[in-house]
């Protein structure tokens, strides 16, 4: 283990990440971990991560200064290298002037920090303060084309300090310099996969849970179904997973849903069928933003039926990444915590108590998906599109019925194979069909048709917060659109939104 103690820096993770990358596992502890907690833990070094404090702040966050003196190699970064500094003697200057991306840094002197590492490189800076005198017992490794200090050590105490980013890709060499760091200097051994991450989560829910009983709502994205297959492994059958249709849900999805997880994983997953409930709550709903709520409170109403027959439960399992935790002082194992919002399963009751395990609260989107391959999953479920919690219901506009979620059903399922068999799959970020709530006049053969239009929207992005629409090959949105027209009955015209995100959404609604 390589501990790294986060001081609020949106890099911290990464930081994390950059060390599993060496296959040497890490996850990060809050600034609160006493020397003697971290001692238990046996790390082979530790990192401290940068932050958005000066360490003049008032709440400027510190750390147990015995950490500093527990022979165990460190590595300070940014406000971890003032930090350091600051606890060990040394004189920080509050700095007037910010300094943030590229800077040119030399090296001074040999260390095994930098060891191959090219004489001058490119560095990422994103700091105030400086450190202008050194503690006791440390020296110069590296300086900025400005003569400031860039890196200091203490060979002695086996203490290392930079006031760059090597997480972040920017910097040059950078993972160089943390393998040199996690390898040469803390002599870890790159024993971590994703194997073992498997079978160290499945022991620690193991004693976690106990005989316990779990619960998890099953989506058929990849998140809670690998939440879910990895919690199975761990306590068997007492994971009961639950998988609502709402009625709103793509064409063959719940037989999917059922081949892979029922058939093929053996989970214990109870199909709640809640079509009529949801369609008949929205029936003569068009306002977007109502259409969201009644789903949402719709979905609360059904799980709570659902859970009544169940008796007790004490877990709730959730695909949470780290990219959506945004309360990181919230404790993954032992408290109760209410279910807010922002949660996975979105608007859960807020009276609702129990503990939530989450066994991916430090893992990126990618690692999950290696780790789905490593359980066995489909590359289907692996590699699926994002899908909206509202399902089919905001790619209506306006009113939903059976008829129109028929020929939705049915054009998405065309606009789906067609992109898989041409291989684009992954990659594009998302590909559907939106149905419109108008008619338009067409021919076919010799007869006028008056009839909806389908639009295809498939668009390329990283994260969703922004996006543009894919330039996919005319042939194949030719292709899309004569299968539609022709297959999809009521629909005579398909059109291609080529709007980006902004100033459009990705979806319609
Ligand atoms: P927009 O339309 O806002 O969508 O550009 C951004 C991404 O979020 C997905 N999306 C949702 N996901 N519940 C979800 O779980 C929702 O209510 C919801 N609305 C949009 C959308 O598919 C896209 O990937």
């Amino acid at each position: 283990l390589i501990a790294v103690i986060d001081f609020g820096s949106q890099y911290s993770q990464l930081i994390a990440r950059r060390v599993r990358e060496c296959s040497v596992y890490s996850e990060l502890f809050p600034p609160t971990i006493s020397a003697k907690e971290l001692a238990k833990l046996s790390p082979k070094g530790i990192i401290l991560s940068g932050g958005p404090n000066s360490v003049y702040d008032e709440d400027a966050p510190k750390m147990d200064p015995e950490i500093l003196n527990m022979g165990i190699p460190i590595l300070g970064i940014c406000y971890g290298m003032q930090l350091i500094s600051q606890q060990l003697g040394g004189h920080v200057e509050q700095g007037q002037k910010h300094e943030y991306g590229r800077t040119k840094i030399k090296f001074e002197s040999e260390n095994l920090l930098f060891k191959n590492v090219t004489n001058e490189i490119n560095v990422w800076m994103s700091h105030g303060d400086e450190v202008k005198v050194l503690p006791e017992g440390f020296c110069c490794l590296a300086i900025t084309e400005n003569k400031k200090l860039a890196s200091v050590c203490s060979p002695e105490k086996n203490i290392y300090a930079v006031q760059f980013h090597p997480e972040v890709a920017h910097t040059e060499q950078g993972q160089l310099i943390i393998r040199n760091f996690v390898f040469d200097i803390c002599k870890a051994k790159p024993t971590w996969s994703m194997v073992t991450f498997i079978q160290d989560s499945i022991s620690k829910i193991k004693e976690m849970v106990g005989d316990q009983k779990a619960i998890c709502a099953l989506s058929g994205g990849v998140d809670s179904s690998a939440a879910a297959v990895l919690v199975h492994k761990a306590i068997g059958d007492n994971l009961t997973c639950f998988y609502v249709d709402t009625g709103l849900m793509r064409k063959n999805e719940n037989r999917d849903i059922k081949r892979i997880f029922d058939e093929e994983f053996h989970l214990n997953v109870k199909f709640i069928d809640a079509r009529e409930r949801f369609l008949s709550k929205l029936e003569g709903v068009s306002d977007p933003e109502r259409k969201r709520k009644i789903i949402g409170e719709e979905f609360i109403r059904t799980f709570e039926d659902a859970i009544k027959g169940l008796g007790d439960f004490d877990w709730l399992v959730q695909g949470t990444l780290y990219p959506d935790v945004i309360e990181s002082a919230v404790s993954v194992g032992g408290k109760a915590v209410r279910i807010k919002s922002h949660h996975n399963v979105a608007g859960l009751p807020e009276d609702m108590k129990f503990k939530l395990l989450e066994p991916f609260r430090n893992l990126f989107k990618d690692e999950v998906r290696n780790l789905a391959l490593e359980l066995g999953l489909p590359e289907e479920i692996v590699y699926r599109h994002p899908f909206p919690g509202p399902g089919l219901a905001i790619r209506i506009v306006g009113e939903i019925t059976r008829e129109k979620l028929r020929i939705l059903r049915d054009a998405d399922a065309i606009v789906r194979e067609e992109i898989f068999n041409a291989g684009l799959y992954r990659d594009v970020w998302q590909a559907f069909a939106v149905l419109l709530p108008i008619k338009s006049v067409g021919v076919m053969g010799d007869r006028r048709t008056y009839s909806y239009p389908i639009v295809l929207r498939i668009v390329s992005s990283d994260d969703a917060m922004t996006a543009d629409w894919a330039r996919i090959p005319y042939d194949l949105l030719d292709r899309i659109a004569r299968r539609i027209v022709n297959e999809v009955d009521e629909v005579n015209r398909v059109v291609y939104d080529i709007s980006s995100k902004p100033p459009a959404t990705i979806e319609w609604e």
